[in-house]
């Protein structure tokens, strides 16, 4: 009987004692994944090219991303130039085909981040990381100029043009019933062939369609605004958490210096709303 009750004190000390060990050997669990959150400790991040972001992008996709000549330019090009600034990093972007992006963001050594008017999606979150939110944007549908919109079922048994792999893409299969999605490799081939008459209807994200339609001389319209209420962000592999939060800690400064607005309004003509 006395025994029995020895044992027992002595469990529950031992209990005790390590539940004691337990928790101060747990105490930093927290701070153990954000390791670079106090800027004493030098971010572990890893780079393609030490020194620099390099960007995975569809450079045909204005006002966020486009060639001029050789350059990049665009909303997503000065937004990220200015995040990595702040991190003290060279930003230099390579055009990819978007629909590419992901896996090869995913199998890793080409680029580091990914920076395309991509909308973060519960779907593509399950590949990849994003950054927080750093735009807002809706679908929208496009026709020749002169056409009218009635009604989604309008384009049943008609070709709609979309980018191969976007959110377009999937709102109009979705969407349009009866209507062929014809995929395209940008969105700038999906437009010619709206010129061209070999589809009925271009399906992209209404910023880009209102910058290309504000071409009077490629006769065509948004006919349809569609309130998808997408978000992009930046697209950063799961194993690369420092990079990750350096980018959101760099576009947070961005966004309260100021800078964030400076740059909306040189791409967008407005203020950010
Ligand atoms: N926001 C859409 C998506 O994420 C379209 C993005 C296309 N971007 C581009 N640079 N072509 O699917």
């Amino acid at each position: 009987m006395r025994k029995a009750s020895t044992w027992l004190v002595l469990f529950v000390v031992l209990a005790m004692a390590l539940a004691v060990a337990g928790c101060s050997g747990s105490q930093p669990p927290a701070s153990e994944s954000t390791s670079s959150s106090s800027s004493s400790t030098t971010p572990n991040y890893k780079l393609v090219t030490p020194g620099q972001i390099t960007v995975g992008s569809d450079t045909s996709f204005p006002p966020f991303e486009s060639m001029n000549g050789d350059v990049a330019e665009g909303f997503d090009v000065d937004l990220l130039t200015a995040i990595g600034k702040e991190a003290g990093l060279k930003v230099v972007f390579k055009t990819e085909v978007f629909d590419t992006l992901i896996p090869s963001l995913k199998a890793g050594g080409k680029f580091d981040v990914i920076a395309s008017a991509m909308t973060i999606t519960d779907e593509r979150k399950k590949e990849i990381d994003f950054s927080d939110p750093y735009i807002d944007s809706n679908q929208s549908i496009a026709m020749k100029k002169g056409s009218t919109f009635t009604s989604n079922d309008q384009f049943s048994g008609k070709k709609v043009g979309v980018q191969s792999g976007t959110t377009g893409e999937a709102w109009a299969k979705e969407n349009l019933k009866g209507a062929t999605t014809v995929p395209f490799k940008t969105a700038t081939e999906a437009f010619s062939a709206l010129r061209a008459g070999s589809v009925e209807a271009v399906v992209n994200d209404l910023p880009v369609t209102a910058y290309i339609v504000k071409d009077p001389s490629l006769g065509i319209e948004i006919v349809k605004e569609v309130p998808t209420g997408e978000q992009y962000g930046f697209g950063v592999s799961k194993d690369n958490p420092d990079l990750l939060k350096a980018i959101n800690d760099g576009l947070a400064k961005v966004k309260s210096s100021g800078e964030y607005d400076t740059i909306y309004k040189k791409w967008f003509g407005t203020t950010a709303q």
